[in-house]
């Protein structure tokens, strides 16, 4: 087995660290504070390529392999996981649910503009009622011959204000349950969809997290995303990849909090000595350490086993499960490192261990990648 990464893949992560240290880092405290959406940034991550990176050429994507998403996923989020999660959201469930399931036409017409940054997506499965339980979407879209009619509330919408494209799951035929559910195309603008009021939330609070409520809004049918009643599928299928890229983003909230602890460690004196010296902070630096060499492990098995077409669903859930838990537990033994200046803004830590949270619940919590993972192993 070989670990070694390729030239190409090495100057991904190269242009991705340098751009998070150059561009995100100034500013990330008052974006945090203030609920600011990185949006000059994230336009800067499209020129750069890193909005539609493992899309192909043609349709304006950077035709780079997972692995290559998955380190700049970690460069990105030790620095920003605000930003990261609007281009995780973008990368592995927006554009990779095009690219793979919709029409020529489709792709066409929204690919290049979600790739280049010009325009941001939205992925929307969650409803104030199901959650975890997704199949029990309460949204209808109603079948009426040259169109569907879209009725319903989606809850936890990241990118929710700041997206011109959703891709809604929605209801058509429910006495089919999941086999009924349909994937739409939604516009913003379109007559009867409204953007709900901002989320005011501990983590991420850079990204842009709403409700969005569906009254009779009319999707065309050529906005259907594969064949009827695939709507479900669809969801689960691009979710399978999107878990690959939660995780590295919690790997990336993990190292970038071990970084900031490991510098602090030898800078900080006490007792005479640099706290380094003392065993007890040695011991959690070294628990950081191997943990996220293990997490970074799995993510890139992970994404190993989607480039070479094998099943990911069970790796993915694993890395998801695995990183999120080193982030929540790296985060708080680092703000434990830098003592009363970890509880401080200035020091970034406390700002990392409350955005780690959140990658222990948003696309599948912690509980249900247990689910997808015991299935695969009991089946
Ligand atoms: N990959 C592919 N297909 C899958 C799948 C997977 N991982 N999991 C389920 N399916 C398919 C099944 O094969 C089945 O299809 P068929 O009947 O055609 O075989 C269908 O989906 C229904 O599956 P189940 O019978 O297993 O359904 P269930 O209700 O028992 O459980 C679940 C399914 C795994 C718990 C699922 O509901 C789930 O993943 N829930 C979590 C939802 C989630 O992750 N939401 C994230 C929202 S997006 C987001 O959060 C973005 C963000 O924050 C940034
Ligand atoms: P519930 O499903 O009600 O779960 C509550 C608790 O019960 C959890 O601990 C859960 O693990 C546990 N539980 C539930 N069922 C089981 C079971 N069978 N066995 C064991 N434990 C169980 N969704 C989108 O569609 N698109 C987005 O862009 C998006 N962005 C988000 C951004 C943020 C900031 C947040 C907070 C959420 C976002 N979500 C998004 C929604 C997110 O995916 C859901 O919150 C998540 O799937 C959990 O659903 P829920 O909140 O309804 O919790």
């Amino acid at each position: 087995m070989d670990f070694k990464l390729t030239e190409e893949q090495l100057a991904v992560q190269e242009a991705a660290r340098d751009f998070a240290q150059t561009e995100l880092l100034p500013g990330v405290i008052e974006r945090d504070e203030l609920q600011k959406f990185p949006a000059e940034q994230i336009k800067k991550m499209g020129e750069l390529g890193f909005m539609g990176m493992m899309v192909d050429p043609k349709y304006g994507g950077g035709g780079m392999d997972t692995i290559s998403y998955v380190l700049a996923m970690e460069e990105i989020s030790k620095v920003d996981a605000s930003a990261s999660v609007v281009m995780s959201v973008n990368n592995s469930l927006v554009c990779w649910g095009l690219e793979k399931y919709g029409n020529e036409e489709q792709k066409q017409k929204y690919l290049p503009q979600l790739t280049s940054g010009e325009i941001i997506g939205a992925f929307c499965l969650s409803e104030p009622e199901a959650g975890s339980d997704a199949t029990m979407q309460r949204t209808t879209a109603e079948d009426m011959g040259d169109h569907y009619l879209l009725n319903g509330t989606k809850n936890w919408i990241t990118n929710g204000s700041t997206a011109s494209v959703y891709l809604v799951i929605a209801q058509t035929n429910p006495e089919l349950r999941h086999k009924g559910i349909n994937a739409l195309i939604v516009e913003k603008g379109m007559p009867g969809f409204e953007i709900g009021a901002k989320e005011n939330k501990l983590g991420i609070r850079g990204s842009d997290t709403h409700s969005l409520m569906f009254t009779d809004v009319k999707v065309p049918k050529e906005n259907r995303i594969g064949e009827d009643g695939f709507g479900f599928r669809f969801a689960m299928s691009t979710l399978n990849g999107g878990r690959i890229g939660i995780a590295s983003q919690a790997l990336g909230i993990a190292s970038g909090a071990y970084e900031l602890a490991l510098k602090y460690s030898k800078e900080r004196k006490a007792f005479g000595v640099p706290i380094s010296q003392h065993q007890a902070i040695q011991f959690k630096l070294a628990d950081m350490a191997t943990n996220i060499d293990a997490a970074r492990l799995l993510c890139l098995q992970a994404a190993a086993d989607k480039d070479n077409n094998r099943d990911y669903s069970k790796t993915g859930a694993m890395a998801k499960v695995f990183a999120s838990k080193v982030a929540m537990d790296t985060t708080v033994e680092a703000v434990q490192i830098h003592g009363g200046y970890g509880f401080v803004k200035e020091y970034h830590v406390e700002r990392l261990m409350r955005d780690a949270k959140i990658t222990q619940i948003y696309e599948g919590t912690s509980e249900i990648q247990k689910i997808v993972i015991s299935r695969e192993i009991l089946k």
